[in-house]
């Protein structure tokens, strides 16, 4: 189950300078019902993200599972919407000490920094590991980069067999990526040719992954179906969750001049879910001088170095804080505490947690920052789930508040293809003369 609280993003609680006035979150009625309607037309096509839920997970399990049989180690080989899915399932929905204590061991290859991937060399027997590449575009220099070194490893190591060790994710008909493994014959599996790569964690992008770990994926699709029954029959802002995260986050933004839109989880768990997030909200909607940039703090931790200036600082940020009511586990104080300290007798690490949560929201209700909170009974796949595709919907709606297209990222695509040309792709020559024309390195300081 998951809860959102807007209280504090209101008017009537931090005022009308920074918050919102009921009527006119209510004066958007005609505008949602009329997105709403545009949106259920489009889910064939860019909104294409909202078939995922319904579609059957078998061969995906199957494959997982011989997996998790045949191999100790699984690396993910990909990047940005190809690996933050990935990670953010894995940290949020397996044990702290899953390396340790399970297998198959998970790692990631995303960047291109060659200790990072000497690191994970050195954590893993090549000869039990099984290499999952993902990459929709099936060209994405750091993939490609990373997959070239290791598939010459696993040649050497492996000859004819290192087939057996590679598994591609990636377009059903486009790419090098699927050309090769065509050629190859290496399993693949398919990402839907109209879901970006931000929107595809509910993909086999980041369902074969978590079914190798062992997450029980169905929970995770179910969440996500039943946010979509949710948001599919809801027309009015405030009963539909997702219309109303985009459309407090669109108010607050460009009414009240909030640029910054924090996400701050109290539970460690849910680390990688705002880097998800971080990526989901900035490059769909950072767009034609618009949108909102997003910041990842922890609680309690940012507490420590981060709540000073989100209360005092410039009057820039709307918070979204994520609680969760149970945990796993939890530790009692325990009695018999020097005096000055003895107030935290019979109260626990959770309790504690909670309760730094209420505290930080009454001092940013005192200095009038706005603020939502979303609550989960716990963490598990049906929430997490549901969180998913809701951000992803709030996301895509917002695209019709801010009129921009929330699925391309020009921008990202631009720095591609100067590296192309750097690194002397075909075809990007002319690429490298504007590099030229544009690039100058004419003030710098050195010190020795
Ligand atoms: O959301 C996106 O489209 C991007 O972040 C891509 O996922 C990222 O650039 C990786 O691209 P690809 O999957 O083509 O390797």
């Amino acid at each position: 189950m998951i809860k959102i609280d807007y209280t504090n993003a209101m008017a009537e609680t931090i005022g009308e300078r920074d918050g919102i006035l009921r009527e006119e979150l209510l004066s958007f009625r005609h505008f949602v019902v009329e997105t709403h309607s545009l949106i259920q037309k489009e889910k064939e096509r860019k909104f294409f993200f909202c078939k995922l839920p319904y579609q059957d997970t078998t061969q995906i399990k199957e494959f997982a599972q011989h997996i998790r049989e045949k191999f100790d180690y699984f690396v993910v080989i990909g990047i940005g919407g190809s690996s933050l899915g990935a990670k953010m399932l894995f940290e949020s929905l397996t044990d702290f000490n899953y390396n340790i204590q399970e297998k198959p061991k998970f790692f990631l290859l995303e960047n291109v920094d060659p200790e990072k991937f000497d690191s994970i060399l050195g954590q893993i027997d090549i000869k039990k590991t099984c290499f999952n590449v993902v990459t929709k575009s099936g060209s994405t220099v750091e993939t490609i980069a990373n997959f070239s070194i290791i598939l010459s490893m696993l040649k050497k190591e492996l000859g004819d067999r290192y087939r057996e060790h590679l598994v591609f994710t990636t377009d059903p008909e486009k790419g090098f990526l699927r050309k090769l493994g065509q050629s190859e014959g290496i399993k693949m599996f398919d990402i839907p040719p109209k879901v970006g790569g931000r929107f595809s964690v509910l993909s086999p992008v980041g369902l074969l992954p978590a079914a190798v770990l062992g997450i029980d994926i169905d929970q995770l699709l179910s969440g996500a179906r039943k946010m979509d029954l949710v948001c599919s029959i809801e027309e009015h802002v405030e009963h539909n969750p997702a219309y109303l995260i985009a459309l407090i986050h669109y108010i607050t933004n460009m009414r009240r001049g909030k640029s910054i839109s924090v996400m701050m989880p109290y539970a460690e768990k849910l680390a990688s879910f705002v880097d998800w997030y971080r990526q989901l909200w900035a490059e769909s909607l950072g767009k034609d001088g618009l949108g909102q940039t997003p910041v990842k703090a922890i609680g309690t931790v940012d507490q420590h170095s981060q709540i000073q200036l989100y209360r005092d600082g410039i009057r820039d940020k709307i918070i979204t804080f994520i609680q969760v009511d149970k945990m796993s586990t939890d530790f009692k104080i325990p009695d018999e505490l020097p005096e000055d300290i003895a107030y935290l007798t019979g109260h626990s690490l959770h309790e504690i947690l909670n309760k730094e949560l209420l505290g930080t929201k009454a001092a940013l209700i005192k200095s009038k920052v706005p603020n939502i909170t979303v609550i989960l009974d716990e963490i598990n796949p049906y929430n997490i789930g549901m969180l998913v595709y809701m951000y992803e919907l709030a996301t895509g709606f917002s695209g019709y508040l801010y009129k921009i297209n929330p699925f391309d990222q020009p921008a990202v695509e631009e720095g591609k293809n100067f590296t192309y040309a750097l690194m002397g792709r075909k075809g990007y020559e002319n690429k490298l003369e504007e590099f030229k024309e544009l690039y100058r390195e004419k003030y710098r300081i050195e010190i020795q």
